[in-house]
């Protein structure tokens, strides 16, 4: 028989969505919780003292006043690109260029590759970071290296291959027949294997051509299990260049469209610059946007309107975009989150924050029934916060009246030394 593990502390519970209901009617708090893992996922949630009397057998790890959240879920990274993080001085187009392209060149050797993923993968979880929604290069080994770093460390994880065949290195072109095949290889090979899922991923409009994006389309429609992920109106520069390319397209998202690359299982980062058309199109479609703030703001983007996506029921990610994103972990990226949304006139309540970087994105990533939310049935991957993890964010959270405000100086000031803990489908991981 299988050994139980019982987990105390307090819990991150969310029964809604608070991005489209009242916060406190979606999510809440609970002091002296328990999470009983079973085989790899959640088999309880409850009250400490009823569970231990339940499980008397049970093998007990008591995190006091401890939060014990999902394992946090990043909706949108590259990371081909850990190793070029917080290069300087760029926008979009010329930081691809400058920086970018030359590094995902390097990842053409498939040691360098899986050097760059066990890196990668560290990194994250080091940041509390369970499941990520990668970008891999054009080389097909170097989706190979990442999905192979994952199930070494047993995390759920989606990946594809980036596709272009222009506007980028010789080197890093594909074709469109190309594309396809090794998509398609590699998809048959890796999605659903394990707790990988493989997303068909066009980098941009501007880096395919129209038989490209249509290659991959039709790969999609044969295979509607999987995810399809791009970049949608980043910046105002990139739109402008991308309606050039498409003289015929009605807008950004329109090149997408025309060739079937739009529907539930899209997945578009960024999302800021978005005409109305687009917004009623994403909406109709129930196609997912992410949110990478420190990437908008690190990149000089703008300001993603996440109220008033959220107010027409667009699911929405959060993500860090490592790299054109400036940081590894998805508390800085809620604190960028809270900030940007400022600009806009919104406060996001930390209740939001948690939500957006766990079961948020996991439905925008179509995982809402898998991972991001601790009720049983669900794997069991789960990232332990310590609300008092340096002396500036202890003096304050000591100060706090209920329990959001001993959360919120964690998400505006916490990184990794605030990660306690973390679980991977039930077993507690350790470095190295
Ligand atoms: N648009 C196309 N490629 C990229 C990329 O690698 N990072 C970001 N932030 N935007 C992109
Ligand atoms: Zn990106």
């Amino acid at each position: 028989m299988s050994v139980c593990d019982l987990i105390l502390g307090q819990t991150f519970d969310v029964s809604g969505n608070p991005m489209t209901s009242p916060w406190q009617e979606a999510v809440a708090v609970t002091r002296d919780s328990a999470v009983l893992l079973k085989d790899g996922r959640i088999e309880q949630v409850g009250k400490a003292s009823a569970l231990r009397r339940q499980h008397p057998q049970a093998r007990v790890t008591d995190y006091g006043d401890r939060l014990i959240c999902p394992g946090f879920v990043d909706a949108h990274v590259h990371y081909p690109q850990t190793a070029i993080i917080a290069s300087w001085g760029k926008q979009l187009i010329d930081w691809l260029n400058t920086y970018t392209f030359p590094e995902e060149l390097r990842l053409s050797d498939p040691d360098y590759a899986g050097i760059i993923a066990d890196r990668y993968l560290d990194l994250s979880l080091a940041h509390g970071t369970t499941t990520v929604c990668s970008y891999a290069t054009s080389h097909p080994a170097s989706v190979d290296a990442f999905f192979e770093a994952a199930e070494t460390r047993n995390l759920r994880t989606i990946a594809g291959k980036t596709c272009m065949d222009r506007n980028a290195p010789d080197a890093l072109c594909d074709t469109a027949q190309r594309a396809y095949d090794e998509s398609k290889s590699l998809l048959e090979h890796w999605h659903g294997r394990g707790r990988a899922q493989y997303a068909i991923t066009p980098r941009f409009s501007p880096t395919s051509t129209p038989a490209q994006l249509e290659a991959l389309g039709a790969l999609w429609a044969e295979h509607p299990t999987c995810l399809m992920q791009t970049h949608l109106s980043e910046q105002v520069p990139e739109i402008e260049w991308a309606r050039g390319l498409f003289p015929t397209a009605r807008d950004y998202l329109d090149t997408y469209e025309m060739y079937g690359l739009i529907g539930e299982r899209a997945v578009f980062g960024h999302a800021i610059h978005l005409e109305s058309r687009e917004i009623d199109r994403i909406a109709e479609t129930g196609a997912a946007l992410v949110h990478c703030p420190t990437s908008n703001t690190f990149i000089g983007s703008g300001l993603m309107d996440v109220a008033g996506l959220a107010a027409r029921s667009v699911p929405l990610g959060l993500a860090t975009d490592t790299g054109g994103g400036s940081s590894f972990s998805m508390l800085r990226t809620m604190a960028a989150a809270y900030e940007v949304a400022q600009l806009r006139g919104t406060a996001l309540h930390p209740a939001q924050l948690l939500y957006l970087a766990t079961a948020g994105s996991a439905r925008a990533l179509h995982l809402q029934d898998t991972i991001g939310t601790l009720a049983p049935g669900y794997e069991a991957d789960l990232t332990i916060l310590d609300l008092a993890s340096t002396p500036a964010i202890a003096q304050r959270a000591a100060e706090a009246e209920n329990v959001w405000e001993a959360i919120f100086p964690t998400i505006m000031m916490g990184d990794d030394r605030a990660i306690a803990d973390v679980w991977i489908a039930g077993k507690r991981w350790v470095t190295g």
